[in-house]
């Protein structure tokens, strides 16, 4: 554990890690948070809701827990909603709290500061065990990598992995053939990623792949259902 990460600051004025060993950012430069929302809120989670507004809990998996900007961003959603949420998420290298106790993601958007002491929450509840982190949301944080995760049946997947050209191995058919059978009927797949190779793996496993446009700066991204 423990991976040498810089703080640097996206175009839209949200901080995102710059990782040197992949020379590699968590996130877009265009803006990390308007990346977040757009990719796996708005097209993810409400996408999802929308379809199905009265399944709970809503059953989330996230690749990569990272900064937490997307399990704090649905914890949000959950608390305004009052939606049940039960987030799964792995995450081989968890941050150090120097670091994460620096990210500015609660001061984005003041309607939703109020929510900022979850943020710290999420980081600090415990790994490899179940928490009650609000009145509406449930985490399970696994110190795991995608290769050797458990997965739970589940309804969201952020799949929020490094670009396929810095991780390959899990955009492999073999890792997302592992995801996509956790995946309940009516499920959704998302992710920023719009490459070829996905969308050709995605469909041969059965799902109705969408591509759709991509959050500021990115042309396209990547939504998959599994319907009859
Ligand atoms: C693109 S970042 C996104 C992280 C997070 N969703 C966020 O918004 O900050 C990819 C994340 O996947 C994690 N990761 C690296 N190797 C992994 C693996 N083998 N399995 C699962 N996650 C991995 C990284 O440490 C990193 O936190």
């Amino acid at each position: 554990m423990g991976r040498e990460v810089k703080i640097i600051t996206t175009e839209d004025g949200s901080h995102s890690l710059f990782v040197p060993e992949l020379n590699e950012t968590y996130h877009s430069f265009h803006g990390a948070y308007r990346e977040s929302v757009h990719v796996f809120m708005l097209y993810g989670l409400e996408a999802w809701f929308v379809r199905n507004p009265n399944r709970f809990p809503v059953r989330i998996f996230e690749v990569g827990f990272g900064t937490g900007l997307n399990a704090w961003l649905s914890l949000v959603w959950a608390e305004q909603y009052k939606v049940p949420v039960l987030y799964h998420s792995i995450e081989p290298f968890p941050l150090e709290e120097e670091v994460y106790s620096q990210l500015n993601y609660t001061e984005i958007d003041n309607s939703i500061y109020h929510y900022a002491p979850y943020f710290q929450m999420l980081h600090k509840t415990s790994w490899n065990e179940g928490t009650v982190v609000s009145e509406y949301f449930n985490m399970k944080k696994d110190t795991s990598t995608l290769e050797e995760a458990v997965l739970y049946p589940c309804d969201v997947i952020f799949f929020d992995a490094f670009a396929p050209s810095k991780q390959p191995e899990l955009w492999s058919r073999e890792m997302l053939s592992k995801v996509v059978e956790t995946m309940n009927q009516g499920a959704v797949f998302v992710t920023y990623c719009a490459q070829g190779q996905l969308k050709r793996n995605l469909k041969e496993l059965g799902l109705a792949v969408e591509t759709l446009p991509g959050p500021p700066g990115k042309k396209e991204m990547t939504r998959a259902w599994k319907v009859d």
